[in-house]
């Protein structure tokens, strides 16, 4: 038995397998799920696991701007940005995003992990510190890795323990060219949390130490309003994945951050641009989200009522208490992977189909089932999803 194989039994035995399911059909959270055991037989689910929130991910209004873009600009975008491969469709798309999120400039990366791989080490290197929080997604991780900067991790959101940190940081070169400033990186919701982090207060806390602020928003973009450009975060990138029912991200900051970026970013600079045609439905996007706010007064409308029935109903099992403030994310702690994977079938034969969430995406002895809304669920489905729920916890 090869290493590789020994290394897939293991991964086998302790319930750490993934595998993906493949679906052949969807409108809106209604999905087709193929089963390549019984070809010809699809499986009809209400699809709890995206994070296309706002609904948007199959809008017709969104295929026809593509369309169109196609008919325009042709496919594929040929070359790096650097090279051939930008057109004035990103760059259009690139203004409206600065606009949107109140920065002065934006740039538009293939997508969100390559933002944040792109993005850290333009910003920081090995003489830089960075303090980022615990729970901080995979590709913040790899970004912080790729700038070999000096890295400290706060507890979740603890910002008694990031300002202990911040405090024993010795004393930074002031001479030092380029500059090695300290950066704080966090998330504006935490992907397999679903909590909001006291920007402001961070904001505060990095103003007082004189560090800089990165704040991946992307799971409170379209959600919840921008940032407000009061909080001094200097760079904030937006994957575009999520709520935008697209592909690609923004990172957005000043003029002169954003140059830095764009004359430093491997990732930005080896690779293809995406195609024009995805600037110009993000264009729709962002019109759509601007004349639509019921998208996201509905979808947090549905996670308050989520959160309350799952109370009433005695389902929310977490040690600590629920969100505040409910975000269309909702986390079932179980701690058993081989336990999470079975509910996950029991669901789906339930006709709902959830996400499980297993080690190393969460820490060990945190597998849950992540359960994500849309805006286009109906009420009489999140009760479906309760009582299937309900059924197999
Ligand atoms: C917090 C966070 N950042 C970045 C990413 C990566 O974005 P993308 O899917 O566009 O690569 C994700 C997606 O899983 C995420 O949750």
């Amino acid at each position: 038995m090869t290493h590789n194989t020994d290394s897939l039994e293991h991964l086998k035995a302790q319930g750490l397998l993934r595998w993906r399911t493949p679906w052949m059909a969807r409108e809106g959270v209604k999905v087709q799920l193929d089963q390549p055991d019984h070809p010809g037989h699809p499986v009809s689910a209400l699809c709890f696991c995206s994070n296309d929130y706002l609904g948007l991910a199959s809008d017709p209004r969104l295929q026809a701007a593509m369309i169109e873009g196609m008919k325009r600009y042709g496919l594929g975008s040929g070359a790096s940005p650097l090279i051939s491969g930008y057109c004035t469709a990103q760059a259009h798309f690139e203004h409206a995003m600065a606009a949107h999120l109140h920065r002065e400039r934006a740039l538009f990366f293939n997508s969100g992990y390559m933002a944040n791989l792109g993005v850290l080490p333009a910003l920081a290197n090995r003489h830089s510190w960075i303090l980022s929080d615990k729970l901080c997604h995979a590709s913040l991780l790899d970004g912080i890795a790729l700038s070999r900067a000096r890295h400290l991790r706060y507890h979740h959101q603890d910002l008694h323990h990031l300002e202990s940190l911040l405090k024993k940081l010795p004393p930074q070169p002031l001479h030092h060219t380029p500059p090695v400033p300290i950066w704080i990186v966090t998330e504006s919701c935490f992907s397999m949390q679903g909590d909001l982090t006291p920007l402001p207060e961070i904001a505060a806390l990095a103003a007082q130490y004189g560090a800089k602020l990165l704040v991946d928003d992307a799971h409170g973009f379209g959600i919840l309003n921008p940032p407000s450009p009061a909080y001094p975060i200097t760079c904030l990138v937006t994957p575009l994945g999520k709520s935008l029912g697209l592909m690609g991200a923004m990172v957005s900051g000043s003029n002169l951050l954003i140059e830095r970026i764009l004359q430093t970013s491997r990732p930005y600079r080896y690779s293809t641009a995406l195609p024009p045609a995805l600037a110009i439905a993000g264009l729709k996007a962002l019109e759509i989200l601007a004349h639509e706010p019921w998208r996201q007064t509905t979808v947090l409308a549905h996670a308050r009522y989520l959160q309350t029935q799952l109370q009433q109903r005695g389902l929310f099992t977490a040690k600590s208490p629920p969100p505040q403030i409910p975000m269309p994310i909702c986390i079932l702690p179980i701690p058993s992977p081989h336990h999470a994977q079975s509910l996950q079938h029991q669901l789906l034969e339930r006709g709902v189909w959830v996400a499980v969430i297993r080690p190393p995406t969460v820490p060990l002895h945190q597998s849950c089932i992540r359960i994500s809304l849309s805006a286009l669920h109906t009420h009489a489905e999140l009760d479906l999803l309760l009582a299937a729920l309900q059924a197999v916890l």
